[in-house]
């Protein structure tokens, strides 16, 4: 599985940790920066992320802000973009099985590193459900979008 990562500065040491721990569980890890702790703007980097995945580089993504807020709002402005604000281990299962989402978004000023990489965990462990009315719904999605 290919996952493209993006963090801004506030998210940077714990984009660093999920990154190393990512490699580690065997997915392969395609880090779109930041690269320091420098301030950066987090539009930038969740559309890399979102980019990639619509470019069909990468299967899945993960961005990190400070709250996660900001990069899940800029993250869902893309067309097939499903990103989701998984600040604990139930969001992360219901993200998957419900809502078939395509980012896992995280805050690092909210979390500490180990249930991140909890939450990482379950995200990516969980498949969607499929059919009958998690579809319907994301089918409801995917018009509106075309309708923009
Ligand atoms: C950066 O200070 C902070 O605003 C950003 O990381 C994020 O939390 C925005 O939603």
């Amino acid at each position: 599985m290919k996952i493209a990562m993006g963090s801004d500065h506030a998210s940077f040491e714990l984009k660093v940790f999920l990154k190393n721990e990512a490699l580690k569980l065997g997915y392969e890890v395609n880090d779109l920066g930041s690269d320091s702790e420098k301030s950066v703007d987090y539009p930038d980097y969740a559309a890399g992320v979102c980019r990639e995945i619509i470019a069909k580089k990468a299967d899945f993504g993960i961005l990190l802000c400070g709250t996660g807020l900001g990069m899940s709002i800029a993250a869902n402005k893309f067309k097939g973009i499903r990103a989701a604000l998984c600040n604990d281990l139930y969001l992360a299962e219901l993200a998957r099985r419900h809502n078939n989402a395509n980012i896992l978004v995280m805050g690092g000023r909210i979390l500490g590193k180990s249930l991140a990489l909890e939450i990482l965990k379950k995200f990516f462990s969980t498949a969607f459900e499929g059919g009958g009315r998690h579809q319907v719904r994301l089918d409801k999605i995917a018009e509106i979008e075309k309708s923009l």
